[in-house]
């Protein structure tokens, strides 16, 4: 028996790093999976060493392309029970020299998209009484980095927007619960393109390499278990992953 036997669930950003193996985990537990990402040629690729899984292509901040990825997947599977909101991106720069655009675009694609997506998906979990969203914040969200404000903002709002959708789930007497994940330093190329990048004294990247890196399958295994029915009485919370970084 998985933990996900019958249950339906969908990944953003599932072409790489914590989306893919989100996906690996929550199909190797029973559930059919769809991914979606910007990136068709890798999304594909994934999709291809995953049993059963779908691939659509999708930026997450298109709110028409969202109801027919929902639509998509409840035709291919019948329904819709998990959804992560996981694709993000980051862009370095310090509040005088970071471009507004990137401020924007960091804060759409990663509040903007969890909204669309949040909005796409309740409705039709709603059809079948139960469901669970997680949204991909970040322990940058809950510290001051100075080489990535935008990020940080986008990640603290993330978590603040899952507080009240999920208040208005239990409101609507729905059994659909939404929680954050706030992962630390975890090894991915979104974090090897900024190892590589990043001069070794920018701030931020000595507070993640102290506290050592974790590998996706620590943060897959939260995914899991906030999807499935062990995580049933979880909603409006964040869950902090980052080997203590926070602690101190
Ligand atoms: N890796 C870490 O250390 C870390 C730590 C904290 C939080 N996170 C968060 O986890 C999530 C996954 O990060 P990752 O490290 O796996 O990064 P990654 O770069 O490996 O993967 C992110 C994926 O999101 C996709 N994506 C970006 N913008 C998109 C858009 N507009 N629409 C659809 N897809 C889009 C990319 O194409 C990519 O496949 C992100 O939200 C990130 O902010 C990562």
């Amino acid at each position: 028996m998985g933990k996900m036997d019958g249950k339906v669930a969908l990944v953003t950003g599932g072409a790489s790093g914590l989306g893919a193996e989100d996906a690996r985990v929550l199909a190797r537990e029973g559930a059919k999976v769809v991914i979606t990402d910007m990136n068709a040629a890798l999304g594909e690729e994934v999709a291809a060493s995953i049993p059963g899984c779908l691939f659509l292509q999708h930026d997450v901040r298109d709110e028409a392309r969202w109801a027919e990825v929902v639509a998509e997947t409840i035709s291919r599977f019948g329904r819709l029970d998990t959804l992560v909101n996981n694709a993000g991106l980051v862009r370095f720069g310090t509040v005088e020299a970071l471009p507004y655009d990137d401020f924007r675009l960091q804060m759409d694609v990663m509040v903007g998209g969890a909204f669309l997506g949040c909005k796409a998906a309740i409705p039709h979990m709603s059809k079948d009484g139960s469901g669970s969203i997680i949204n991909m914040a970040s322990v940058a969200a809950l510290k001051g980095i100075s080489s990535i404000p935008a990020y940080t903002a986008a990640k603290a709002g993330l978590i603040a927007m899952t507080r009240s959708i999920a208040v208005h789930c239990r409101e609507q007497g729905h059994r659909i619960r939404v929680n954050t994940i706030a992962p630390g330093g975890i090894v991915t190329p979104m974090t090897a393109q900024a190892l590589a990048e990043l001069p070794q004294d920018a701030a931020g990247l000595d507070q993640i390499q102290n506290h050592g890196m974790g590998q996706p399958i620590d943060i897959a295994n939260m995914v899991l278990y906030l999807a499935c029915d062990d995580g049933r009485h979880i909603t409006g919370t964040n869950i902090t992953i980052d080997n203590g970084e926070t602690m101190a």
